[in-house]
């Protein structure tokens, strides 16, 4: 199956809602932390979304999509411009999703090298983002040449619920 990778304008994005809240739900389900407990339902990745999305149409952030030949959304990526006056020049990578039925294929790779160059073209040189240690996502960051520069024990709850596991944060010059 081939994928395509998008950046979504706002109308696009809002055609996309409902998948991209499976999308999330399907996440945490599966045990991703990002930023939500189990039980994941609709409507708290509803809500998200619907911030996520405001946020988006005005600017603040940047949505890519990956998109199977059949039309299927198989993974999301933000990259989410920082506001202050003095980091013009930064952006935060956020939620990046692969779904569960899509991952180890390259999708993860591949949003994340369209976040990456979107952000060059956009002056955005200093990208962070924060994610469990040893997590799939950490994997994948490390391959990407992300340097990551702390570990902060104990920083949020596990999906499941059970713990609470350590943060690793990164940074790249892109
Ligand atoms: C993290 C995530 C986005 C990776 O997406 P993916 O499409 O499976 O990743 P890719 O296939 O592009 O993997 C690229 C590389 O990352 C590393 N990697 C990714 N998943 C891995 C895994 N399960 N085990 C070991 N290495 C892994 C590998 O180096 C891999 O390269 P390789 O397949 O050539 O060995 C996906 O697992 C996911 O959506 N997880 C849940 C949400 C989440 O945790 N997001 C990150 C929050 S910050």
């Amino acid at each position: 199956m081939t994928m395509s990778i998008t950046r979504l304008d706002a109308a696009a994005a809002a055609r996309q809602r409902l998948a991209l809240i499976d999308l999330l739900v399907d996440s945490v389900e599966h045990g991703a932390s990002v930023n939500f407990v189990q039980p994941m339902t609709r409507e708290k990745a509803a809500r998200w979304w619907e911030g996520a999305l405001l946020s988006h149409a005005r600017g603040e952030r940047v949505l890519f999509v990956a998109t199977a030949d059949d039309g299927h959304l198989a993974g999301s990526v933000q990259l989410i411009l920082a506001g202050q006056e003095n980091q013009a020049f930064r952006a935060d990578i956020g939620k990046l999703l692969v779904h569960s039925s899509a991952r180890r294929q390259g999708i993860g790779a591949a949003l994340m090298q369209a976040a990456e160059a979107e952000a060059r073209r956009l002056g955005r040189t200093l990208l962070t983002l924060d994610t469990e240690t040893d997590s799939d996502g950490e994997r994948l960051y490390l391959k990407l040449g992300w340097t990551r520069f702390g570990i902060v024990q104990g920083y949020a709850t596990t999906a499941d619920g059970t713990h609470r596991a350590d943060c690793s944060f990164f940074y790249k010059q892109v």
